[in-house]
């Protein structure tokens, strides 16, 4: 029986392949120091781990209301009061990744263009197809500053949303206010949505990463979650805020897919807003650093301002990122092939989310491997 009689076409666009050879290599070398992986090496912080199992214990485990805990909602927007001072509607998510699938379902149509900054999150170009949508990605190497000029020129009649992801993954790259006011100007020239993914904003080692939300609050969709800052990662939760008409599509759209984000984690999420995580940050800092000065001399890098990646280039002498990541394992160093994140071939993405003996024991090999 051919498989494909039941499957749909927009599935031809999902290509699961490069994250699934970097699975098989982690499996074939499980001795390698491995910069690859997506999560906080921290664990969740002890307070919150005890509201969650002290909400299951306490028999909160229903469904909770479609949009989330009245009392997370409430903690949310008294944050994004203070912060930004901005009233947006709140919606609790199943994790950013649910916020960003709600919020293209909600906002396009077949055919309708979302541009993104290339390289990117993975995610975005399949989650825009799976909702039958556009992905455009516009580079913005070498720098990975806010491509403005390519987004305006990539601009046309079916574009819908300008994506923005800073901190970034895979370049750790923070945009500053000033490229982020120009961005918000383009989209109200355009008449354009704003999908501002900020996951990494906890994460953020030279001073607090600015959000486009200040510049542009009447059509921004803001999307954070737990995973990275308090290493929620299999917990599932984040939250999207924005106007209330585009939100509100959103709730309509969780109710008929997630339900709810998972009502003991919301618990949890409530305590983890008031939960210090600065030392956590200070040693992702010290990473930083570790990772900046280690790589520096041998490759063209970029210096990353949050989250936990950074992106060199792939020196000479390797025509491309596969080439290179292969000679890296040889020597039992893995690093994710730049051409998972991007429509070029031309850099590899290292995850400094491992101990601080891993990051410089992994930079020194890799740069071996780079002058050799
Ligand atoms: C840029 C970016 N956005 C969203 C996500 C998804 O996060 P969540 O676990 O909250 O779904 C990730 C996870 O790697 C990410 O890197």
């Amino acid at each position: 029986m051919s498989s494909s009689r039941f499957v749909s076409k927009r599935m031809d666009h999902i290509d699961a392949s490069g994250v699934r050879r970097m699975f098989e290599l982690a499996v074939s070398r499980p001795k390698a120091i491995s910069l690859t992986i997506g999560q906080p090496d921290f664990d969740v912080p002890e307070p919150c781990k005890e509201a969650a199992i002290e909400a299951i214990r306490s028999g909160r485990n229903a469904y909770t209301v479609t949009q989330g805990l009245p009392e997370l909602r409430e903690r949310i927007a008294r944050e994004l009061k203070d912060r930004f001072d901005w009233a947006p509607e709140v919606l609790v998510t199943s994790g950013t990744s649910g916020g960003i699938l709600l919020a293209l379902f909600a906002c396009l149509d077949p055919g309708d263009e979302v541009i993104y900054a290339d390289p990117f999150f993975v995610l975005y170009k399949y989650a825009i197809h799976l909702v039958g949508g556009s992905p455009v990605a516009v580079s913005s190497y070498p720098d990975f500053r806010m491509p403005i000029a390519g987004i305006e020129a990539a601009i046309t009649e079916r574009t819908r949303i300008l994506l923005i992801n800073s901190p970034s993954n895979p370049t750790g790259t923070i945009y500053s206010a000033a490229d982020l006011k120009a961005a918000a100007e383009l989209a109200r020239k355009h008449d354009l949505l704003i999908v501002s993914d900020e996951i990494y904003t906890d994460l953020s080692f030279d001073g607090p990463s600015p959000s486009i939300v200040p510049h542009a609050p009447e059509r921004t969709i803001l999307l954070r979650g737990f995973s990275k800052g308090h290493a929620m990662t299999g917990w599932r939760l984040g939250y999207a805020a924005g106007p209330a008409p585009v939100i509100g599509e959103m709730i309509k759209a969780q109710q008929y897919t997630f339900v709810c984000a998972p009502s003991i984690v919301q618990y949890a999420g409530l305590v983890a807003m008031d939960t210090d995580i600065s030392a956590n940050v200070e040693a992702y800092r010290h990473k930083r650093d570790l990772v900046y000065e280690g790589l520096k001399d041998a490759f063209e890098i970029v210096r990353p301002g949050g989250g936990f990646y950074v992106f060199p280039k792939v020196p000479e002498g390797f025509s491309n990122s596969t080439e290179f990541v292969s000679a890296a394992a040889e020597r039992d160093v893995l690093v994710v092939p730049g051409n998972i994140f991007s429509n070029q071939d031309t850099h590899f993405r290292l995850s400094y989310a491992t101990t601080d003996e891993k990051i410089v024991r992994g930079c020194e090999i890799l740069s071996e491997v780079a002058r050799c």
